[in-house]
Formats: structure tokens, sequence, C-alpha cells
């Protein structure tokens, strides 16, 4: 039986610190799904197409699947046969949203299982929004996303 988990966010625009949780999943299972979430709260700057296509073009593994998902995470998941939810956990400021969002997923099926990974040091700064931020005022991102996050920017001068 192979093992699977999803990899859930929103992804406006995918960062290293997130494929560096990709990569690492990848040592544990053996199929990741990174979940681009459609997610109204945040109003995501570029479409699910785009999120998934600079998603698809940073990584580059059989093992990985791009696909987007609307509705609950924990339907997503017994849709897919994934018993894992993959998180990335930077800060201690992440902490209370993740215990929340795990204790919750919990909640709404015990069957599915939130696993953390710690953040690699080089992007525990590094959040989607200020990559935006950064980029639509001028700044260097070249070294916190992948080439496509940095051309798709670039194409795209708009403010955060
Ligand atoms: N490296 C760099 N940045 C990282 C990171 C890493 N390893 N891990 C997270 N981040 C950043 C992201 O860039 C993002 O930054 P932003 O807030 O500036 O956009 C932030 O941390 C959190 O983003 P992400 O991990 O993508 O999660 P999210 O909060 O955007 O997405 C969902 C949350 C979509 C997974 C969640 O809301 C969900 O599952 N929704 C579906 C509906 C549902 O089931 N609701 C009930 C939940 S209990």
């Amino acid at each position: 039986m192979s093992l699977i988990a999803v990899y859930p966010g929103t992804f406006d625009p995918i960062t290293n610190g997130h494929v560096d949780i990709v990569r690492r999943s990848l040592n544990l299972f053996d199929k990741v799904i990174v979940a681009v979430a459609e997610n109204v709260r945040k109003a995501p700057l570029f479409s699910l197409e785009e999120r998934a296509a600079m998603i698809t073009a940073s990584v580059d593994d059989k093992r990985v699947e791009v696909e987007s998902f609307g509705g609950l995470l924990v339907d997503y998941c017994r849709k897919r046969g994934a018993r894992v939810a993959i998180r990335g956990l930077r800060a201690i400021a992440d902490f209370e949203y993740e215990f929340q969002f795990a204790h919750m997923n919990r909640h709404l099926a015990p069957d599915v299982e939130t696993i953390f990974l710690m953040t690699s040091e080089e992007s525990f700064y590094v959040s989607s929004s200020l990559v935006k931020e950064v980029a639509a005022m001028g700044g260097d991102i070249t070294r916190i996303v992948p080439p496509a996050v940095v051309a798709a920017l670039k194409n795209r001068k708009t403010s955060p």
C-alpha cells in the first residue's frame, strides 16, 4: 500500500520554503499531493491555475502531483486516500494557528493525521505576502523563491 500525503496551502506564490517541505516529505511518503486551496479569505494575487503552474515548474518529481481543491481539507484528503496532511511550521507565531487548525481537522476527521515539518532555517522568515511586497517594491527575491515565481512576479507589477 502506498503512503500518500497531502500538502495543502494557498501557495500565492510558492516559495523555496514550501519547496523544501515538499522535498523532505518525499523522504517520508511515496507520493505527495500539493493541494492548492481556493482560499477566498486571502484574495490571492495569482489564479488557481497560475499558482498550480508555478508549483509544477518548481517541483520536478514524478511522485508529486499538483491539484486544486475547494471545501474542507479533510474531505479532500479522504477523497484522495491520504491519511496525512503536512504543514510547515516556521516561527512561534505559526504555532497557535496551526494548533487550532490541526485540532479542528482532527475533530472533523480523526482518521486524518496532521504532521508538522520544521521549516528550514533559510526560510523561517519568508512568507508569500512578504515575497509579493518585496517584489512589488523592486527588492531581490531570487534567493527565496523558485525562478518561475521570479518571472511571474516580474510580469505582474501589481501592489500586494
Ligand atoms: N516556507 C515559507 N513560507 C511558508 C512556509 C514555508 N515552509 N509554510 C507556510 N508559509 C507561509 C505561506 O507563504 C503563507 O504566507 P501568507 O500568509 O503571507 O500567504 C503562510 O505561511 C501560511 O500559508 P499556507 O501554509 O499556504 O497556509 P494557508 O494559511 O494559506 O492555507 C489552508 C491554509 C488553505 C491549508 C487551510 O485554510 C485549509 O485547509 N482550507 C480549506 C478549508 C478547511 O478545511 N477549513 C477548515 C480548516 S480547520
